[in-house]
């Protein structure tokens, strides 16, 4: 069982000038792996990245509560890491790659870190992304497409239950993307749940459910 719930989700920045700022107001979210893949919609600042970071344990500065297979976890630090080592794989927006390290050391800390029995996984998936001949190069000499690449296969590297993918194509093109959404379609039919936040009609489109951040809401689409 793969079971993600948000319930009475209440959220909101202060900002710079002191003004308190919503992004979400007694909302609610679940998920489970029937749904296999999700879209999360929604204008730029309407809480995308925001929603994304609470489902994978990132952000617990909220009120409401985040349930995982029915057990209320945000206000547990320690259970939440174990929730988030053993069942979350996460791209990020800025995907927060180490520039100094090469391409497959960053995919080996999906894993967990520097060792040896982690380098062939590691290698694996960014054969996956189309990236062997770049394992060995410094993260910070690749091009932002073969950057997101890496943070893809990092995300992947453990095959998680759970995979939260914040813009995960944004910095590619329409063939390197195919690629990238075929390779989800793999992780899907594995089991994994996938939430996708994206701007793409095409990602969406290939995403079983479709929601929308509209209203302080997290609404179906
Ligand atoms: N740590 C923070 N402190 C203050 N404001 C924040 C913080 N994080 C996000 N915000 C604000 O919350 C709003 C939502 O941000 P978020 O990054 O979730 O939007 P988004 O839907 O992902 O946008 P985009 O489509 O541009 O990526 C924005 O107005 C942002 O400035
Ligand atoms: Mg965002």
């Amino acid at each position: 069982m793969t079971r993600i719930e948000l319930r009475g989700l209440s959220k909101g920045f202060r900002e710079a000038n002191g003004t308190p700022h919503t992004l979400f107001q007694n909302t609610n979210f679940e998920a489970d792996e029937n749904d296999a893949s999700i879209a999360v919609l929604g204008r730029s600042g309407s809480g995308k990245s925001t929603l994304l970071k609470i489902l994978a344990g990132l952000d617990t500065h909220y009120m409401g509560e985040f349930r995982f297979n029915e057990e209320i976890l945000q206000h547990k630090e320690s259970r939440m890491a174990a929730f988030r080592k053993a069942n979350v794989g996460v791209i990020t927006q800025r995907y927060d790659l180490l520039p100094e390290r090469t391409a497959l050391q960053n995919v080996m800390l999906g894993l967990g870190g520097n060792k040896n029995a982690f380098r062939d996984p590691a290698a694996d998936a960014l054969g996956h992304v189309g990236l062997s001949k770049y394992e060995n190069h410094r993260v910070g000499r690749l091009s932002g497409g073969e950057a997101q690449r890496v943070a893809i296969a990092r995300a992947i590297v453990k095959s998680p239950a759970i995979l939260i993918a914040d813009e995960p194509t944004g910095a590619l093109d329409e063939q390197t993307e195919n690629e990238v959404l075929d390779l989800f379609d793999i992780l899907r039919a594995r089991g994994s749940l996938l939430v996708i936040a994206t701007h793409s009609e095409r990602v969406a489109q290939r995403c079983a459910r479709q929601v929308v951040i509209t209203g302080k809401k997290v609404v179906g689409v």
